[in-house]
């Protein structure tokens, strides 16, 4: 029988890990979402799996193994990698993508809708993460577009875990986070009036400019239209080379000729291709 919190000695763990469960499960994020996870992750993985053992009551990772290959295997592996992906984001993140979304794309638009007659936009958030990003581009292009009717424009957000969709399509985010929103666009968040909820939410106007997928970007795409900007931000951090490659060839398919794609500041193309 496994011993309880309080019989067991320190250091000794609630359950059993061996290295090969450990590199199985590792493998098996690899192989669906593309995520490289290094030895040095061992402690990280076994915090965030624990909580998910003692949940559906099993006594140590080989019986979870087990589940992950039993015929409940499919919907398991989505709570594994909800519970392996790394979610961190906030508003404005990297300020000036919106800057420049702001002071050169929108005139661009402008000029080319001018030209074409076409005043439809559409920008892709993939690894939106609990939306903070996709809010901040929907703030940026609702604002600078506002002063001139007529202008159709969706943004897309899709991420490959289902916990931080939901809270990307509630919209709610605590107080605290209101900081880093700029003043001038404070408008876009009403107060959650419920009684003792120190929380706000996205305006209706601002959710209904986004449409929110799963999609896994290591699988396909079912997606028709081309985008005038794609971000992906803080995402390829966790690819390794070749995924990372065949990552920004997909995008770059989907982009329109004269369209931008987004990455974070600690990511590049370099060692990647040019096509
Ligand atoms: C660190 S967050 C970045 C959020 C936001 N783009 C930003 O820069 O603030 C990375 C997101 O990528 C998502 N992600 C990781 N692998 C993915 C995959 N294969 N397909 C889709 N999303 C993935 C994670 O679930 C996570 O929400």
């Amino acid at each position: 029988m496994a011993p309880t919190a309080s019989r067991r000695s320190a250091g000794e763990r609630e359950f059993a890990m061996r290295d090969a469960d450990f590199r199985i499960i590792a493998n098996a994020i690899y192989d669906h979402a593309g995520i490289v996870i290094g030895d040095h992750k061992k402690e990280l993985v076994y915090s965030r799996l624990a909580r998910r053992l003692r949940q559906l009551g099993l006594a140590d990772f080989t019986a979870y193994l087990a589940r992950l290959g039993g015929p409940d295997g499919d919907s398991e592996r989505n709570h594994l990698i909800n519970a392996l992906t790394t979610n961190h984001t906030n508003f404005f993140r990297e300020p000036h993508h919106f800057d420049y979304i702001k002071d050169v794309l929108v005139p661009h638009w402008k000029k080319r809708a001018a030209k074409t007659g076409d005043k439809t936009l559409k920008v892709w958030s993939a690894g939106s993460s609990t939306g903070e990003e996709p809010y901040t581009l929907a703030m940026t292009l609702d604002a600078a577009l506002k002063g001139d009717p007529g202008w159709k424009w969706k943004i897309l957000a899709t991420d490959i875990d289902t916990n931080v969709l939901q809270h990307c399509r509630e919209g709610s985010y605590p107080s605290s986070a209101i900081s880093g929103i700029p003043k001038g666009y404070r408008s876009y968040c009403e107060r959650d009036r419920r009684e003792g909820v120190d929380r706000f939410v996205m305006s209706q106007a601002l959710k209904s400019r986004l449409v929110f997928n799963r999609l896994n970007l290591h699988a396909s795409w079912p997606i028709k239209n081309k985008f005038d900007a794609i971000f992906c931000r803080n995402v390829t951090i966790y690819f390794d080379g070749p995924a990372k490659q065949r990552l920004i060839e997909r995008f770059v398919s989907m982009l329109k000729p004269d369209a931008c794609l987004f990455l974070g500041h600690s990511e590049s193309l370099l060692g990647a291709r040019s096509t």
